[in-house]
């Protein structure tokens, strides 16, 4: 699993490479043969009368039980091999590890900010689950934060259809709400929601909240007449090594970017700048794809959330801008003797990474439950299909027994879809839009009250229950939407039962 090393010496490589690869993974190519199997294995089913093969394990033998408690989100893969659980430990020590400011007596933990968003990665990714929205005017948004940037003429970046943008000059490319002592925070994302009612066919009237977001108490002068807010809540953590090990010609194989087979819904893959691989690779995670791989995504967390440097990032104050030299002048906790002269060294950000990579999805409930089929029906007859894939067979990896070759069923197409102004936060991100957001993957949604203790939904948690996150699509989805609005009762409760059970 130790791989940073190896990966670092790949950075000369050229960064402006557009053959999008599977770079990062150790696989074992397909063979024809395999590839057709796999093919007719993955084949979206029309049987509706039974349950599918293999379909209550949807991380396939990675699959988890499902605990009845809030710690359904938190096992490890189930298939990992006994030699790796100690990795997953430490992993998970690291990920709940509560980081102090700069100078500190304890050397090993200190160096968190100056600006920081949270102390631990465990204080967002609450239970492995989301995060929430604030729940009052004195609650700060700790599992929540604004992403800012503003326009740009021009980019450095080669990418093809890369959106020229630049990070916010004063503040950087997130609001940090919070500081280390002598340091003033960036300032609070405030919220406000309107209501908006929305009529069904059967007469049932749902009431949406359309949020709007400002900055209250701006630490470093007004933000930029031109910048963008992009609020992001927390999400859950299960299955990433598993869609990390999803095949690039997979997902490619279902964009569609002039829709072509003229079904309104297109779908583009968003395409980033790898740290850890030095080359552009698929963009995975985040909600625009804004990052490829699991080590990218948790070192960029490092330095953006928590101002930690790895290996990946090694400037000490992370998110601090040239217009904060405070921040940037600040004590950090990089002593030149331990740690590679870095707050988290590469032994660290791998644990965190395989840690991140292996939080288990547990089982499916109720899958051969008549009311669960009808709604995996309509989910199917209204298209929902077309962006949230039901599965897919993970390549084989030489060294990744947990995530190698297993049929699992994520639903999603990792790609980008414009899902409409509803749902806009008008700042496009690399390749991404303003309007577009990645499909997120539904596995395991079923358990969100149970895991994290509330039912909010969507990229900022605008929705209140599974019934608002469909009721918000539009754009490519709208067609969805609109057939969900004329459902009648029954089925409408069974496409919500079907939800429920993933
Ligand atoms: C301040 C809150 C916060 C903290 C602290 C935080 N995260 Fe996150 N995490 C987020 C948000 C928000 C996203 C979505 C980011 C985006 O859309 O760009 C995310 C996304 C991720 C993802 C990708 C998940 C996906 O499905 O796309 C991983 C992996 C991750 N975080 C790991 C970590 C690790 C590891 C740490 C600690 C080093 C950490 N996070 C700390 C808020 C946080
Ligand atoms: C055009 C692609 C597309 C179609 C079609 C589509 N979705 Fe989605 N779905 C998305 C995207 C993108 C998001 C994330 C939007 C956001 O966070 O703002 C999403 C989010 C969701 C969520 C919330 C997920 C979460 O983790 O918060 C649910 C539930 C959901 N979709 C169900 C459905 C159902 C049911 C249908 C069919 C009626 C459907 N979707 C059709 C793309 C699609």
């Amino acid at each position: 699993m130790f791989r940073t090393a190896l990966i670092l010496s790949c950075l000369a490589a050229p960064a402006h490479t557009q053959t999008l690869g599977d770079v990062h993974l150790p696989l074992v190519p397909r063979t024809e043969a395999e590839a057709a199997r796999i093919a007719a294995v993955t084949a979206l089913t029309d049987d509706f009368s039974k349950a599918e093969a293999f379909e209550e394990k949807p991380a396939g033998a990675a699959t988890v039980r499902a605990w009845t408690n809030a710690d359904a989100f938190s096992q490890l893969s189930a298939n990992m091999p006994f030699a790796h659980e100690m990795d997953f430990k430490l992993g998970n020590a690291l990920f709940r590890k509560s980081w102090v400011a700069s100078p500190s007596s304890t050397l090993g933990s200190d160096g968190l900010g100056p600006l920081y968003n949270a102390r631990a990665c465990q204080d967002c990714h609450l239970k492995d689950g989301r995060g929430h929205t604030p729940e009052g005017p004195e609650d700060r948004a700790v599992s929540m934060f604004l992403r800012l940037s503003v326009p740009a003429a021009s980019s450095a970046e080669e990418i093809e259809g890369w959106i020229a943008t630049a990070n916010e000059p004063t503040y950087g490319g997130q609001l940090q709400d919070f500081a280390a002592p002598g340091h003033s925070a960036e300032g609070q994302m405030e919220i406000t929601y309107t209501d908006v009612p929305v009529e069904l066919a059967d007469g049932t009237v749902v009431t949406l909240r359309d949020p709007s977001y400002s900055v209250s108490d701006p630490g470093f002068g007004p933000l930029h007449p031109d910048a963008m807010l992009s609020p992001r809540v927390a999400p859950q953590m299960i299955g990433l090594g598993l869609l990390e090990a999803i095949s690039v010609a997979d997902i490619l194989a279902k964009v569609d970017a002039d829709d072509a087979d003229e079904d309104g819904i297109s779908g583009r893959v968003a395409i980033v700048p790898s740290a850890a691989f030095g080359v552009p690779v698929l963009g995975r995670f985040g909600y625009k794809g804004g990052t490829g791989t699991v080590m990218d995504q948790s070192a960029a967390a490092f330095s953006g959330d928590m101002g930690l440097s790895t290996p990946l990032h090694p400037d000490p104050w992370g998110d601090c801008t040239k217009a904060q030299a405070d921040c940037i002048a600040a004590p950090h906790g990089q002593e030149p003797e331990n740690r590679e002269g870095l707050e988290v060294d590469t032994l660290s950000l791998d644990l965190v990474t395989f840690y991140s990579r292996n939080l288990g999805v547990p089982e499916r409930r109720d899958v051969s439950d008549p009311t669960v089929l009808r709604g995996k029906e309509v989910f199917y007859s209204l298209n929902c299909t077309s962006c949230h894939t039901p599965k897919y067979v993970t390549h084989r990896l030489t060294d990744q027994p947990e995530q190698s070759f297993q049929l699992i069923w994520p639903y999603t197409d990792l790609l980008l879809h414009d899902m409409g102004e509803g749902l806009a936060d008008n700042r496009p991100e690399g390749r991404a839009t303003g309007t577009e957001w990645k499909t997120p993957p539904l596995w395991g949604i079923g358990l969100t009250q149970q895991v994290s203790g509330h039912n909010q939904f969507l990229h900022d948690g605008r929705a209140r229950n599974l019934l608002e996150a469909i009721l918000w699509h539009g754009g490519e989805a709208k067609g969805a939407r609109d057939g969900v609005v004329s459902l009648d009762t029954s089925d409408r409760d069974a496409l919500i039962a079907f939800l429920e059970s993933l």
